[in-house]
């Protein structure tokens, strides 16, 4: 191993290490390293910026232009690189598409050396299909801008929702009777990733709803038993799930029920 690699191998373990303490990083407590290009050695953000100006002045404010390698044995930052791997073939090639240069968009592995945890979630039995090539980390993040929550070229409206919104037109259109829920964003009931649960769900039962619906025991119009809301629910719970027993159905809006039955 030669000295430039020894370094951003070492400076890596330093960023990871600064990370532990951030309990709400993905970050595994491995080393991480970039995608690797043999031959090729890191030539900064600064290189890329004569041929891909706008990218290089809109990824200022995404979060990955803070994993930059304090001290490593490069010029400039590292940012751009750490996604596309190192730059310095591709510069001398004159840039090019598949020309040295790693492109993430078509392969989400760049993206997996760095946030493992991701990949084990898309790995669980209800998933996005983005290992299966059929969709890619792109279509929900921007890489390049400010606000990696949102799709690459998105519009900033709604944003939490928007990029569900491309593709899942029937739990995104407007309702006269709008779950506030939803407000929260899609993913306070589902894991966009992943999850074990029926449709990607982040709780399979009752406890989806509870956690903002409270359930309590008490008394309204003299009738004692649990109320959910200033509803008595003690014979409707017997029935089963909050939606899966045939109630609230319309969990994502109604047009017609103001209680989201149907
Ligand atoms: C978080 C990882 C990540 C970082 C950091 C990153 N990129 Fe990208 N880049 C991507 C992904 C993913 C794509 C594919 C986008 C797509 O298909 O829409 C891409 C695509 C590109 C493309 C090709 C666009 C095209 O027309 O297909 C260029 C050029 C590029 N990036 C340059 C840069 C530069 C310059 C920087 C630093 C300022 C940078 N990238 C930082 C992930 C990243
Ligand atoms: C001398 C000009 C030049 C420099 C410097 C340069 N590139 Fe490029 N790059 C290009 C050209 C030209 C393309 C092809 C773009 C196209 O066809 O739209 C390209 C394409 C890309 C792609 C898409 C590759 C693909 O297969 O889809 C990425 C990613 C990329 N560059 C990243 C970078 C990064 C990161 C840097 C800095 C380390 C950089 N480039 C520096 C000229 C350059
Ligand atoms: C070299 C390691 C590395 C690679 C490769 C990488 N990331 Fe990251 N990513 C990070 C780090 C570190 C952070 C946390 C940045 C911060 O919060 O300061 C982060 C943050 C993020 C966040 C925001 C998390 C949040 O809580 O706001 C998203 C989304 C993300 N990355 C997606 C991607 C995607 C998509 C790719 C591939 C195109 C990718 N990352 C590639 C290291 C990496
Ligand atoms: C179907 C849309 C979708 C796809 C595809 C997707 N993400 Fe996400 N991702 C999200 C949403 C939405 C969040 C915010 C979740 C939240 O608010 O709890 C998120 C959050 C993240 C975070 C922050 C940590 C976390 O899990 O909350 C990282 C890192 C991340 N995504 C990486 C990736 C990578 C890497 C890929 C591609 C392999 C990818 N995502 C593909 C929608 C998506
Ligand atoms: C680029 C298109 C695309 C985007 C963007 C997208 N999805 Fe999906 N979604 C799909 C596809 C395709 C499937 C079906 C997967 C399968 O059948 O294997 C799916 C399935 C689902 C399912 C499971 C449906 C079922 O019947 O089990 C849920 C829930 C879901 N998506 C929620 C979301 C959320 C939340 C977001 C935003 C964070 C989102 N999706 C963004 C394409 C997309
Ligand atoms: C209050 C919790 C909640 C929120 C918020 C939520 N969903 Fe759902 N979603 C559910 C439940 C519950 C199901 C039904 C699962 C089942 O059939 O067992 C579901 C099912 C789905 C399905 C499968 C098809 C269907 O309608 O049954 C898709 C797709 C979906 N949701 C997308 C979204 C999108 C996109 C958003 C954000 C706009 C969103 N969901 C917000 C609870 C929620
Ligand atoms: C993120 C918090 C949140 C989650 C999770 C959530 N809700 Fe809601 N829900 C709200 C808010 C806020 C309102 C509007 C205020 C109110 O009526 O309590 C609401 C309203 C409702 C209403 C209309 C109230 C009425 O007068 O009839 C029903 C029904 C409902 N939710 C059912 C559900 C079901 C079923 C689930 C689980 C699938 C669920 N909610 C999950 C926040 C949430």
């Amino acid at each position: 191993m030669n000295g430039w690699r020894a370094g951003i191998i070492l400076a890596f373990a330093v960023l990871a290490l600064a990370l532990f303490s951030n309990s709400c990083s993905t970050l595994p407590r491995t080393v991480v390293a970039p995608p690797e290009i043999p031959g090729a050695h890191f030539a900064g953000n600064r290189a890329c910026f004569e041929c891909h100006t706008n990218y290089v002045r809109r990824f200022a404010a995404s979060p990955h232009a803070r994993v930059h390698v304090a001290g490593a044995a490069m010029p400039g930052q590292s940012g751009c690189e750490s996604c596309h791997g190192p730059g310095s073939k591709h510069i001398e090639a004159g840039g090019g598409r598949g020309k040295f240069i790693v492109n993430p968009g078509r392969d989400a592995t760049a993206c997996f050396q760095c946030h493992l945890q991701t990949h084990a979630e898309f790995n669980l039995p209800q998933h996005h299909p983005v290992l299966e090539k059929k969709m890619n980390c792109v279509q929900c993040h921007d890489p390049h801008g400010a606000d990696i929550l949102k799709p690459a070229g998105g519009l900033a409206m709604a944003r939490l929702n928007q990029s569900c919104a491309q593709c899942h037109r029937e739990q995104t259109k407007p309702f006269v009777f709008e779950h506030e829920a939803l407000r929260e964003g899609c993913a306070v009931c589902h894991n966009p990733h992943g999850s074990i649960n029926k449709a990607m769900l982040v709780e399979r039962d009752n406890n989806l709803c509870l956690k903002c619906h409270a359930q309590q025991q008490g008394s309204l119009a003299g009738a004692n038993g649990i109320y959910i809301g200033r509803e008595n629910h003690t014979d409707k719970l017997k029935l089963g799930g909050c939606w899966s027993a045939g109630c609230h159905t319309a969990v994502h809006g109604s047009n017609f029920s103001p209680h989201q039955l149907y």
